[in-house]
């Protein structure tokens, strides 16, 4: 039968219901052929490029800037030329006013930059547009209401603008990341110099536009790509005040050597390796769905994934059973289109890194379990996959995989949940599943991690701060937490 004809019979053949294909169009987009670096309001054309590709079928898409320290330089003056030209002494309330403006246009053109998005990095389009999009207006909506109160937010201080923020974004939420960095530095009165990372330029460059059509000043925000270099050089710059970072704990790390002594603002959202907490009397396929949601969104390439998941004894068996089940109907595939739950990897690098994880929990003696799924031949692809009979020094117990892999271990008691939990260098987030409202709050103190969601798991919201303890960085973004890094204080 064809897929018409089923559909006309209204009944499908009992064992191979399937879904049709259900392509997002992608002519929405126009792609440049080739992209400088947005400086100063103007198209500056890049010395240098490379360029990006589709990680689904590794298409090439664009030719990209990798720019230079002098490039980065001249993004800085520029930069310093709008903080100084007017930007940081305008009143907040007509600052707010570009930031309501750019989150109106994003939510008007939420479908040409969801398609994109989901193009350049290989997220599925479910939730660059119900995700990614939503969040990123949101964080601008929110900041902006911020800009005329910061007086509120600090009673008693004098909040002042601090000036030209660095800031360098992973690729696992271009846009969002953008969104979590851009908009409370210009909620205070600051300007920008932003790196997109290197494998998912073309967001960012995007948004260039929607400055442009914001009427946003020139050199307010300024946008240049290229790998870590180009990032290097930015924090080097002695022109800029602060530095924002996202990313790998081994890079900000380095960042924290090279701005030792040098007075320089920094804020570091590093990795994690979250625990994901199931007790015995928790309402168990809403786990499973929370579980599901936090390792296999996105890939898992997610800094706060529920990567870890601690089962309570007793209920070991059935919730296993539920999860392997469960993942049987993950469809795995093309990031663009509409039923796809688990998209494709960001780049040959980062999968890489998840086979060399992956097979070191095999090594080392941790039970393997993939769902049967058909990966496309072409592009970087890995089937959802969740270890059992997991050790807590096993690799895949602690370090940072950032790919669809969960590592399963048990405990008996909360203390004992708490102490395994707590055995990490991170510290980002933490789920907790049960039903008892005491034990949330006896478990949400005792675990150092910087979210800890409750019978939830991913959930954002630009009022709430996010950030992390130990190895997973320092400093808040969201909420009006997140403006603080962006403020100087004259008491
Ligand atoms: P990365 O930390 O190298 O890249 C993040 C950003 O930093 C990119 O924009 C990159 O160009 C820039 N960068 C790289 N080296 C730099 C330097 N020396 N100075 C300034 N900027 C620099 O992360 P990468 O290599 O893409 O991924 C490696 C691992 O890091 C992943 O497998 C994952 O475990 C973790 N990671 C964590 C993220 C998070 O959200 N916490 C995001 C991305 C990666
Ligand atoms: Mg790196």
């Amino acid at each position: 039968m064809s897929e018409v004809d089923k559909r006309e019979s209204g009944v499908a053949a009992a064992g191979d219901w399937t879904y049709a294909s259900a392509p997002e169009s992608r002519d929405i987009v126009r792609i440049a052929e080739r992209y400088g670096h947005f400086v100063g309001g103007r198209w500056l054309e890049a010395t240098e490029t490379y360029e990006t590709i589709s990680p689904r079928d590794e298409e090439p898409l664009a030719a990209v800037g990798q720019a230079s320290a002098a490039e980065v330089e001249s993004a800085v003056a520029a930069a310093r030329a709008a903080f100084a030209d007017g930007w940081s002494s305008l009143p907040g309330s007509e600052r707010a006013k570009y930031l309501f403006r750019i989150a109106r246009i994003l939510q008007e053109r939420s479908r040409e930059f969801a398609v994109l998005e989901s193009l350049n990095g290989g997220k599925p389009i479910k939730e660059s547009r119900d995700v990614d999009l939503p969040l990123a207006a949101a964080h601008f909506f929110y900041y902006a209401g911020w800009a005329d109160k910061l007086e509120y937010a600090f009673p008693n201080r004098t909040p002042r603008p601090i000036g030209v923020a660095g800031q360098i974004i992973p690729w696992n939420f271009p846009l969002l990341m953008l969104a979590w960095k851009v908009a409370p530095a210009l909620a205070c009165g600051n300007t920008v110099v932003l790196k997109p990372a290197e494998t998912t330029p073309l967001t960012a460059l995007l948004f260039c536009d929607v400055l442009r059509q914001a009427e946003l000043p020139d050199g307010v925000v300024n946008i240049v790509t290229g790998d870590g270099r180009t990032g290097a050089a930015l924090v080097e710059s002695d022109g800029v005040d602060k530095i924002a970072f996202t990313g790998s704990t081994e890079v900000g790390k380095a960042i924290q050597r090279q701005l030792a002594g040098t007075g320089k603002k920094l804020t570091l959202e590093l990795g994690g390796k979250a625990a994901n907490i199931v007790f015995d009397d928790a309402a168990l396929d809403q786990a499973v769905e929370g579980i599901v949601n936090g390792i296999y969104f996105n890939q898992g390439h997610v800094c706060c994934a529920g990567s870890r998941l601690f089962v309570q004894e007793s209920i070991y068996e059935p919730l296993v059973a539920k999860l392997k089940r469960r993942l049987t109907t993950l469809r795995v595939g093309d990031p663009l289109d509409k039923n796809t739950d688990v998209g494709a990897i960001n780049s040959a690098m980062q999968l890489d890194k998840i086979r060399e994880l992956v097979a070191s929990g095999e090594e080392e003696g941790a039970e393997i379990y993939q769902p049967p799924c058909v990966l496309p031949e072409k592009g970087y692809w890995f089937a959802p996959t969740v270890f059992t009979n997991v050790a807590q020094s096993y690799r895949i117990a602690q370090e940072e995989i950032f790919g669809p892999v969960l590592s399963v271990l048990t405990f008996r008691t909360p203390d004992e949940a708490v102490e395994k939990a707590n055995n990490t260098p991170y510290g980002l987030s933490a789920g907790v599943w049960t039903e008892k409202g005491s034990r949330i709050l006896w478990m949400a103190q005792r675990l150092r991690a910087g979210v800890v969601w409750a019978n939830t798991f991913n959930r954002f919201d630009p009022s709430s701060p996010f950030g992390g303890y130990k190895e997973s960085g320092f400093g808040r973004e969201g909420g009006r937490h997140g403006l603080e890094p962006y403020l100087r204080f004259d008491e």
